[in-house]
């Protein structure tokens, strides 16, 4: 049977990982961006700084799930927010931004995400932030939660928009810097600036981050660590930049909201021909079925009326985070997984098909 998130009895197990939160306050940030603060639900909503929520929304008679980077800190705000940035002929963000009203409800599932760090009084970092358009949206809360946990750290951000009208948190930006004198520097980069811009101009390449990354930090050392969120080819400039100038890989985390994929056609023939059995074990329930041609396995099983959990689709948030127990898979994408997470035989369901007959996964 699918369960329904809009009309759920209490106190299964399933129900943990879902929740309904009511909007208190919209605040637009610019012409295409809006705040959305949820009131906190009881218990308190409880997330890491640069976590993400799934909103599950029901629009057209279809359920949309799209994810949200936290913009706020548990550390400092009373009330955990999402920006959403619309985009051009985009669903969800363009129905966020026309719909959302105070009062309103909202299914989640519970904050996910790796794009977090531990925070310790005694610490003393130099954090180097760098993001793009929305990307901003996780950095600001791992930004304020530092500024108040860490007094000894120093944060560089460098933040990349269309124009100054477009910079999204603009004045709050000005606001910390003025409080946290020599802690936080913050430069913008404007793509397309308004005349009278007087700060850097231009699109960033790796020269760009070259120079951010020279001025302020000057010299690799270990205290370093580096937060990149923004779209594809400016964390793929940042990340090789650094990579260059010989920050180590796991100094640099990335978060993506999405990504451009093409397919050889040499890889469709050797994963997309067959079904293939598998078994999934939800919620201590075991379930089997077969994965048929072009299938992923979480789109098999919501075939089946399985009620996986997931968002993105596409390998970037982890929320169809499985553990093979058996067998093996082909995972075409598996950005959203930590080192570690894929060393403990963790998968997306996502964007995994299996390559035998014997793939058993549990999900949690
Ligand atoms: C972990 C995570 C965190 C995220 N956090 C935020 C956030 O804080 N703020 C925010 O505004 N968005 C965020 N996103 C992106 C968000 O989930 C949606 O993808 C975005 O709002 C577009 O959804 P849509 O329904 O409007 O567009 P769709 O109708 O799904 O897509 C319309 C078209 O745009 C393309 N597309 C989809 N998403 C993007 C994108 N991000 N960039 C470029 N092209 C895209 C699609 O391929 C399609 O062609 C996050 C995504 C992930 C995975
Ligand atoms: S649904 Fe987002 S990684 Fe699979």
């Amino acid at each position: 049977m699918l369960f329904n998130l809009f009309n759920r009895e209490k106190s299964s197990k399933k129900e943990d990982n879902y929740l309904t939160l009511r909007i208190r306050e919209t605040v637009v940030e610019t012409a295409d961006t809006m705040t959305v603060y949820f009131e906190q639900p009881e218990p308190f909503l409880d997330y890491q700084p640069g976590q993400f929520l799934t909103l599950i929304l029901e629009i057209n008679g279809k359920q949309e799930r799209r994810s949200y980077s936290l913009c706020t800190s548990p550390f400092v705000d009373p009330f955990p927010g999402i920006t959403v940035k619309r985009l051009n002929g985009g669903l969800v963000s363009n129905y966020i931004n026309d719909h959302f009203f105070p009062g309103k409800r909202v299914a989640v599932m519970k904050p996910l995400g790796n794009f977090v760090t531990n925070y310790h009084s005694d610490n003393r970092q130099h954090y180097g932030l760098i993001a793009g358009g929305s990307g901003i949206t996780p950095i600001m809360g791992i930004l304020k939660s530092i500024l108040v946990n860490e007094p000894h750290a120093q944060i560089h951000l460098l933040y990349c928009s269309r124009s100054r009208e477009m910079i999204i948190f603009r004045e709050l930006l000005e606001d910390l810097q003025e409080k946290f004198p020599g802690r936080l520097a913050v430069s913008h980069q404007l793509s397309q600036p308004e005349a009278g811009w007087e700060g850097d101009r231009g699109r960033l390449d790796q020269e760009k981050v070259k120079q951010f990354y020279l001025k302020n930090f000057k010299s690799f050392e270990a205290n370093q660590k580096f937060f990149v969120c923004g779209p594809e080819g400016l964390m793929d400039i940042s990340q090789d930049a650094l990579r260059q100038l010989g920050i180590p890989k796991e100094l640099i985390l990335k978060e993506s909201f999405h990504l451009e994929k093409e397919k050889s056609a040499q890889e469709e023939d050797l994963t997309d021909v067959v079904s293939r059995p598998v078994k999934i074990i939800l919620e201590g329930e075991e379930y089997a079925f077969d994965v048929g041609p072009k299938k992923t396995i979480l789109e098999a099983g919501l075939d089946e009326g399985l009620d996986m959990p997931y968002s993105c689709q596409s390998g970037l948030c982890t929320a169809c985070m499985g553990k093979l127990i058996s067998g093996e898979v082909n995972m075409d994408e598996d950005a959203g997984l930590s080192e570690q997470e894929i060393k403990s035989g963790y998968i997306l369901c996502c964007s995994s098909k299996p390559k035998g007959s014997d793939v058993v996964i549990q999900i949690e």
